[in-house]
Formats: C-alpha cells, sequence, structure tokens
C-alpha cells in the first residue's frame, strides 16, 4: 500500500474523513502523540488498527470525542466529577474511563465493559471527528512496543506502506500520552497512567490515588485495570538505562569504561566524553516530556546499543516521564557512583 503524507489542512478533512468514513485509517496529529485512527464503531476499522501496530487484542483503545453529546452515546452514565473535570481539562490530555454502552464494539475497548474516552487539544483533529460524526478510536501511532511518535516522520517510519494516509500536524505539544484516570466513587480517581494533567491538576477537584502500575512492574498473569500497563513500551532497538546522581557522578560514571555506542540522555550540566552521543532531554519535566520519546527513537537511529537517561525529578508531569522511562528501560535503574548495577 503506498502511504500519501499530507499537511494537517482544511483542504485534506474531506478526504481524510472519506477514508475513515469508508471503514480505512489514517495517522492523526494530537497534542499529545500522533494517533493510528479508525471509527470506533466499526470493528473491521478498528481490527486494522490492531493489525497494522501489531497490538494485542486485549489492550483497549481510547474514544475521541469532539463534544460531549458524543460522549453520552458511549458511556452508560457519566457522574458529575466526570463533567467537572471534563469541563477543566477538555479539549486536552485527560482520559476517562466510563461504563460502555452496549452499542460500542467490545473489539474497541479489548473486550472489557468499559470505554475510554477523550477530547484531544487539535484543531484538526476535532474538526476531523466533527465532520466524521462518530468517535475516532486512536492508540497511539507508533507499532506496538516501540516508542510513541511524537512528529509525522516517526509515524511514517512505522506506518509506511501499512496505512493509505498519514497527516502531518507538526510536532506535537506535550510529547507524552494523555493521563488515564478511572473513577472510584463519587469524589474519587484512579490515575492508571500519568500524563500532562498531573496528579496536583486532579486533586484541586478530587481525592488522588496513583495506581501501584504506574512505577511498580505489573504481573503480566494478574487482572490490571489498565492493560496497556503490562506490556513492554515505549522502548527502542538500544538498551535503556535510568541513571541515578548528581552531574559530577554522572560525569565520572560516563568516563570509566568504554563507552563506544553509548547514547546520553542527561540535564545539560554533565561533561560528556567524546565517545558518547547526546540526544536532547532538559531539565523541567515539560522539556524531558517532549524530548524524551524522539531522542530514544533518535538513538536507535544513530545505532547506539545502550543509551543512559538522566534519573527525571517525579513531580508533575515528570511523574508521566518517569513513568515511560521506567518501561522503556524495563525497570534497570543505576547508581552513577557504581553503588549497585542493580536492577530493581
Ligand atoms: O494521548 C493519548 O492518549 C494518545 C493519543 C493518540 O490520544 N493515545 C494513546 O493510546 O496513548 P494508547 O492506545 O497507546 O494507550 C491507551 C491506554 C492503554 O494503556 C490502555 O490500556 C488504556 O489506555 N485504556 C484504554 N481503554 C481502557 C479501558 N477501558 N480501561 C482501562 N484502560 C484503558
Ligand atoms: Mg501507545
Amino acid at each position: 500500500m503506498k502511504t500519501k503524507l499530507v499537511k494537517a489542512s482544511d483542504s485534506v478533512l474531506d478526504e481524510a474523513a472519506e477514508i475513515l468514513k469508508n471503514g480505512s485509517i489514517a495517522a492523526i496529529p494530537t497534542e499529545t502523540v500522533y494517533g493510528l485512527a479508525a471509527n470506533a464503531y466499526d470493528v473491521e476499522a478498528v481490527r486494522s488498527v490492531f493489525r497494522a501496530k501489531g497490538r494485542p487484542q486485549d489492550n483497549p483503545l481510547i474514544l475521541h470525542i469532539s463534544s460531549t453529546d458524543m460522549l453520552y452515546d458511549i458511556a452508560e452514565s457519566v457522574q458529575p466529577l466526570a463533567l467537572k473535570l471534563a469541563e477543566n481539562f477538555w479539549p486536552g490530555p485527560l482520559t476517562m474511563i466510563f461504563p460502555r454502552k452496549p452499542h460500542v464494539p467490545a473489539e474497541t475497548c479489548g473486550g472489557l465493559d468499559t470505554a475510554a474516552v477523550r477530547m484531544p487539544n487539535n484543531a484538526f483533529t476535532l474538526k476531523l471527528i466533527e465532520r466524521c460524526g462518530f468517535p475516532i478510536a486512536a492508540p497511539s501511532a507508533n507499532t506496538s512496543g516501540l516508542p510513541s511518535p511524537t512528529g509525522a516522520a516517526h509515524v511514517m517510519a512505522d506506518m509506511d506502506g501499512k496505512i493509505p494516509l498519514v497527516i502531518d500536524g507538526g510536532e506535537c505539544r506535550f510529547g507524552v500520552e494523555s493521563t488515564v484516570i478511572c473513577f472510584e466513587g463519587e469524589d474519587a480517581v484512579r490515575i492508571l497512567r500519568p500524563g500532562a494533567v498531573t496528579p496536583e491538576m486532579l486533586r484541586e477537584y478530587a481525592h488522588v490515588a496513583v495506581d501501584s502500575g504506574v512505577l511498580e512492574k505489573t504481573d503480566p498473569s494478574a487482572k490490571v485495570l489498565s492493560p496497556g500497563m503490562k506490556y513492554k513500551h515505549y522502548s527502542p532497538a538500544a538498551e535503556v538505562y535510568i541513571l541515578k546522581g548528581d552531574a559530577d557522578t554522572v560525569s565520572r560514571f560516563l568516563k570509566t569504561e568504554n563507552r563506544n555506542g553509548t547514547g546520553f540522555l542527561g540535564f545539560g550540566d554533565e561533561e560528556i566524553p567524546g565517545n558518547v552521543t547526546v540526544f536532547p532531554y532538559g531539565r523541567t519535566a515539560e522539556e524531558q516530556a517532549e524530548n524524551l520519546f524522539a531522542s530514544l527513537r533518535a538513538a536507535d537511529a544513530a545505532g547506539c546499543t545502550q543509551v543512559y537517561v538522566r534519573m527525571p525529578d517525579t513531580a508533575g508531569l515528570g511523574l508521566a516521564v518517569y513513568n515511560r522511562l521506567l518501561r522503556a528501560a524495563a525497570f534497570r535503574v543505576i547508581e552513577a557512583d557504581g553503588g549497585s548495577d542493580a536492577v530493581r
């Protein structure tokens, strides 16, 4: 199949909407990462998404909507707290889980009786959903297991030849996927996947629990609240390690041993030996979120065999950065002072 790459503009809305209405799929921009879009109510189209990504069938998709009316078409019930969060965070990087109506296909929702819903904050994609008139199911537009795409070139690297259309909406603003929450009673939520709507932001409206799966390995055989968390994720081909320690200790660590084939994502205050390749990361959680996936992909493209990433601060959006990194690193966290090469 020939994959067409076009810039997001009103003139491609019709073509993109036709493709989705006809049961085919296309990659679309959002403010978090690129999504692989299908009509959420069309089982065959949804199956094509799973196939193109190589995604396990039991990992449910997020339904993207352009109006709260669409939410009522999906959700069996919508509690007042959900409406309040929608008012404050939609359109934006917050995904909420609701009991689903029977007409929402089980295939879209990984066989669960719930549906995850969000309203993305991207002008083109909102218009596209509106024009389609149905919710768009869209997982991140990467091959399952690889880092999520934050630019159209990443989507092309994974999807060229597999889907008819990629819409280039530029670099994604946040660079990490949406916050996923479920409700626990009338005034509490549980974060299943951290994102740019942070625990601190949600605490203004509700009691907030962070699920243990956010920072711990989940047992693949156990029943988990968010099936996505149990799979290998966000990993480049290179081995990723999270490196703890201050700038001096990290600099010393990088200088010892032969570091050929080594990539590094740092805060910018380290001394880097000549044979180590540095990729963009940054000091703030916002910069790190924006750069992380692109830099992991770039490290692969540069032929790095191992990549060391400095341990992020886990406050605010940093929790999302750390959550993605832990999975990219298969939970390998090491001390730069050589205290232990301990795998957590
Ligand atoms: O920012 C985002 O959310 C991006 C853009 C494209 O919108 N999408 C995205 O989709 O990250 P995906 O499929 O890569 O991740 C969806 C996550 C998975 O961890 C999945 O398990 C969880 O949401 N999820 C979806 N439906 C669920 C449900 N009914 N119950 C629990 N978790 C659910
Ligand atoms: Mg994904």
